[in-house]
């Protein structure tokens, strides 16, 4: 039977992408993860007996572990989702991000290297390594610029879109040097369910739920172009069996929306969903993020005219699920925001001093 090597299987965007996977294609799946406090195998629950979902728990930054795997599981394909993926987080520490996302996605690529070398015949010919990039890495928009293209120079400005910049860079360096049949997806921010509440959307929704204030940064007017996360699995799949190796696509979904209008609209869509108190009254402006891109867009022209792929969700279909997903899963919520959680948000939130620091003031 083919199987696909997934790092970072057990976090919101992998843990979707394999419940995806597991009901179109036939081969298996080897989900590679560190179980940091993103990571949650309960995303994965309804697969966990199934045969065809494997479970490892290990670093990328574990060579040893990484080449035992490779070698044993002789994977057609590796998925790469694994990293720090929280631009608040980076300004407070950037350290893991270097060290997962650009270390670490260097020591995988050294290893599948090492046995992509090593395969032959079909299954070399076949072989896929795609990365799951962000379209961070191009940095800000004014207001009048066009979308982000697959040729937009890239211009990250936070420590987490510059270790993903780094990464991407790796990637292809790894392609036209060595040959390796890469692939890499460069995607709007995503949304739906088992998101981590630290994003603004499962943020702003849990805060809602609970009567807690809901902190836009700045003026709330910074733009995000928002896709549903099963969009973007499908993107992921389309470009794994159908793209052109050592290309890049873009992906998003056609859905530029100011902060301050998600935030809103989720509190539109509680009130239907769950009428009662005045949702909007809880709206607070908090200091500004340091650094804050402006605006992002992303021209899905590539992947639509090569590979036939748009969004089936429009934003406001793609809220109502998630909001119905949050308020039908309070225990999975519960169980992550417990603990660990409580001190982010203190640092993040309460600690306006923290904040205060890291703009240099
Ligand atoms: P996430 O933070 O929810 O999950 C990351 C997963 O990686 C977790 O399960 C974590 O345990 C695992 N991980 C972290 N360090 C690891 C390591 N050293 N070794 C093995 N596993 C490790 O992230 P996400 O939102 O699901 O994003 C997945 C990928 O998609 C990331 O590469 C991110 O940059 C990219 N991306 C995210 C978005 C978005 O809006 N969330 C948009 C575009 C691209
Ligand atoms: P986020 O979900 O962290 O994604 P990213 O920074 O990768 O785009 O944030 C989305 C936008 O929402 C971003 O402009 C920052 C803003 N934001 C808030 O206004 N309040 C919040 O509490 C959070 C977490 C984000």
């Amino acid at each position: 039977m083919q199987r696909v090597l997934v790092t970072g299987g057990a976090g919101f965007i992998g843990s979707n992408f394999i419940l995806h996977w597991l009901k179109r294609e036939s081969s298996s799946v080897i989900n590679f993860d560190k179980l940091t406090y993103a990571g949650n195998l309960s995303n994965l629950r309804s697969v966990m007996a199934e045969e065809r979902h494997i479970f490892i728990k290990g670093d990328i930054n574990d060579r040893e572990l990484l080449a035992k795997i490779l070698e044993s599981c002789q994977p057609c394909a590796v998925i790469h989702f694994a990293a720090e993926s929280h631009v608040d987080r980076s300004i407070h520490g950037a350290e893991e991000f270097i060290q997962t996302n650009v270390v670490g996605t260097f020591n995988l690529l050294q290893e599948v290297r090492h046995y992509w070398t090593q395969l032959e015949g079909d299954k070399k010919r076949s072989f896929r390594f795609l990365h799951v990039s962000t379209d961070e890495v191009y940095g800000s928009l004014g207001p009048e610029d066009p979308p982000f293209s697959e040729t937009t120079a890239y211009a990250p400005n936070s420590p987490y879109s510059a270790s993903k910049a780094s990464a991407d860079h790796l990637v292809r360096s790894f392609h036209h040097t060595y040959g390796i049949p890469t692939l890499t997806t460069n995607c709007s921010n995503n949304y739906g369910p088992y998101q981590f509440p630290e994003k603004l959307i499962p943020l702003i929704i849990h805060n809602a739920i609970s009567g807690l204030r809901l902190p836009v940064y700045g003026d709330g007017q910074n733009i995000r172009d928002w896709l549903y996360v099963t969009d973007h699995c499908e993107a992921i799949r389309t470009v794994l069996n159908r793209g052109s190796i050592g290309h890049t696509y873009n992906i998003g979904g056609e859905s530029e929306q100011t902060n301050l209008d998600v935030v809103k609209g989720i509190c539109s869509v509680l009130s239907c969903l769950r009428p009662g108190p005045n949702y909007e009254s809880l709206i607070e402006f908090v200091a500004d993020r340091p650094g804050h891109d402006r605006r992002y867009a992303v021209d899905i022209s590539k992947i639509h005219q090569a590979l036939r792929w748009s969004p089936c969700e429009s934003f406001l279909t793609g809220l109502r699920k998630t909001v119905r997903w949050y308020l039908d899963n309070p225990d999975w919520v519960q169980a992550v925001t417990s603990g660990a959680y409580r001190d982010w948000i203190d640092l993040n939130y309460k600690s306006e001093s923290g904040r205060a620091m890291a703009h240099g003031r």
